[in-house]
């Protein structure tokens, strides 16, 4: 990363109840409590077209392929990296962004079984060689994080996947980290939300002496 770097990316993966939502909140409380500008955002649905695209990922009861999800996954990301996060970055923010590109590995991928080299090629149609700078992996068992969220009421299309496909995800999402353990970072999604604050904060201030924002 050079010094002229502007802004910083970085995104919060990991299954359903990791605590991607509870740390991103933390994290942008603290950056925007020591004077950073702060975006927090989400895929799919950060913007106005993709929260449309969500309704439909998440909630539509019609038979969607998994190439048809992948697609419109993909659509909310190029539509999310053109409004959102290169304009933020152009202006020196910090983008707090709950799942992105390896999410979509990891669900569509490890999990659906479609081709991890189609949904590369994809990812980078979509984000234009802009990864996220840092990504935080929030890591633990399927089951037991399962537990956090069931109280939630109707599970959406990819929450009510059986045990197995939760399970490949997790895997999934830990085998990226392995292929790119500069920019993924993994944290045990078990330890208390204290102690995950501070990991998360130190990963992120790491990051950001690298980088120009406001
Ligand atoms: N480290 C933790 N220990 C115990 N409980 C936690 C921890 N982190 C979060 N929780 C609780 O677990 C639940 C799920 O957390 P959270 O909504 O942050 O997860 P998430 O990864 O955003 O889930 P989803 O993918 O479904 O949006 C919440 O009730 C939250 O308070
Ligand atoms: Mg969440």
């Amino acid at each position: 990363m050079s010094a002229e770097k502007r802004g910083l990316f970085v995104t919060f993966e990991g299954i359903d109840g990791s605590g991607k939502s509870t740390q991103m909140q933390l994290c942008a409380q603290a950056l925007e409590a020591a004077g950073h500008s702060v975006v927090i955002t989400r895929n799919p649905g950060g913007t106005a077209f993709g929260l449309e695209l969500r309704q439909i990922l998440l909630h539509s009861t019609q038979t969607v392929y998994p190439m048809s999800e992948l697609l419109l996954f993909i659509a909310d990301r190029a539509q999310h990296m053109n409004e959102m996060v290169f304009p933020a970055l152009a202006e020196g923010k910090v983008i707090l962004c709950d799942r992105h590109m390896d999410s979509t590995l990891a669900y569509q991928g490890y999990g659906r079984g479609l081709p991890l080299a189609t949904i590369r090629e994809l990812n980078e149609i979509a984000i234009q060689g802009h990864k996220p700078d840092l990504t935080l992996l929030f890591d633990g068992d399927p089951a037991i994080l399962a537990q956090r969220v069931n109280n939630r009421g109707q599970a959406d299309r990819l929450e009510g996947e059986k045990a197995d496909f939760h399970r490949r995800v997790r895997e999934g999402f830990l085998e990226l980290a392995q292929l790119e353990p500069q920019r993924i970072q993994v944290l045990n999604a078990l330890e208390p939300i204290e102690q995950l604050q501070t990991q998360t904060l130190q990963h992120v201030q790491n990051a950001l002496k690298h980088c120009l924002v406001s």
